[in-house]
């Protein structure tokens, strides 16, 4: 991050809980605190419902009425999680979050064909007016995101999973959002147009814009990221400069360990267990019934104030004789 520069999006302290019939609740997501500059991409993992598209739901204020939220989300002076629908739906999403969805197709307009919506965006976002210019900029927006010009006359449910997320990444980029909010945005995509995909996003964040990724693929989060945050149980457990995660020192958390280490190209061994259910999280460490480094310190909450939230982070490992001489 530039110093001295403020953050596109400061999160502090923002906690979802869902309230269910019976007095029941799921901590979805706790206490988290991040910020995302201009010109950054933060990368947001972790495995299934963790609570990452909640925190991106929050964050647009597209919650389900059952959800409550605490702490802060400034996109500049507005805070996110007070601001008002009306707020929100006119001046927000879209023209200052861009998002690219995890369900593109239940986001598109079933009715209409990509060309139609594509347009329709082009005109709200950017001005620009008649038939010719629009068709042209649609098709411009089209190939911003690898989606084929002559499938533009298509309705999504004629698209395959693949195609309905670059329609989606297309208009989600229309109007060059201070921050684009991304979530899963390569699923469904091959190697190539998942590269290109990261690439696209990587360009709107040396536009000086902010991106915040939420991804399950770490080559691709490895390829787009500045900075990688890591999400346990709801719960933000490492921060970390995407250079030291994927490279030297490595990931300090044993969670965040193990999940790089499952990858083919690395050790290719899971992390043992599952995930704890979100509506009834232990006290302690939420990882500990996984975690191989656990001791009885682990049945109190690590804090969550450093860059690592563990009671006993894994050390950097030791630079071997051939890599101090190099
Ligand atoms: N309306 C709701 N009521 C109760 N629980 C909910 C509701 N919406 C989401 N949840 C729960 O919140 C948790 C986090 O879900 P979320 O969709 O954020 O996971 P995720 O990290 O995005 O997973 P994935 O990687 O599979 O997309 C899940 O346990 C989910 O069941
Ligand atoms: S706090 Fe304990 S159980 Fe949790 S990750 Fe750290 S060492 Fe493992
Ligand atoms: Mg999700």
């Amino acid at each position: 991050m530039t110093p001295g520069r403020p953050p596109v999006l400061s999160v502090r302290g923002l906690s979802v809980r869902f309230l269910l019939p019976g007095g029941h609740r799921v901590a979805a997501v706790t206490d988290a605190h991040f910020d995302v500059a201009p010109g950054e991409c933060l990368a947001l993992i972790g495995e299934s419902g963790c609570g990452k598209s909640v925190l991106a739901s929050a964050l647009l204020g597209l919650l389900p009425a059952n959800a409550q939220t605490a702490g802060s989300a400034l996109l500049g002076d507005l805070d996110l999680l007070t601001a008002g629908e009306r707020t929100l739906a006119r001046t927000v999403r879209g023209r200052r979050i861009g998002l690219i969805p995890q369900s593109p197709a239940a986001h598109l307009t079933p009715v209409r064909t990509i060309r139609s919506q594509t347009e329709e965006v082009v005109a709200r976002l950017t001005g620009v007016r008649g038939r010719a210019a629009l068709r042209a900029a649609a098709e411009r927006a089209a190939e911003r995101a690898g989606f084929p010009t002559d499938h533009l006359d298509r309705h999504p449910h004629e698209l395959s999973g693949g195609l309905a997320q670059r329609a989606a990444t297309a208009l989600a980029l229309i109007g060059d959002a201070p921050l684009l909010l991304a979530d899963e945005p390569t699923t469904g995509l091959d190697r190539d147009l998942v590269d290109r995909t990261v690439d696209e996003l990587r360009r709107h964040v040396d536009a000086d814009r902010a991106l915040l990724m939420i991804t399950h693929d770490l080559a691709a989060a490895e390829r787009v990221a500045d900075r990688v945050a890591v999400m346990y149980a709801g719960r933000i457990v490492e921060l970390s400069e995407a250079d030291a995660f994927f490279g030297s020192p490595g990931p300090r958390h044993p969670y965040s360990r193990g999940l790089l280490e499952a990858l083919p190209e690395r050790s290719f061994l899971p992390i043992p267990g599952l995930p704890p259910e979100l509506g009834s999280l232990p006290d302690g460490c939420a990882f500990a019934p996984r975690c191989a480094h656990a001791t009885d310190i682990c049945t109190t909450l690590p804090p969550l104030t450093g860059p690592v939230a563990c009671h006993r982070p894994l050390p950097a490992p030791a630079r071997t004789p051939e890599a101090i001489r190099a």
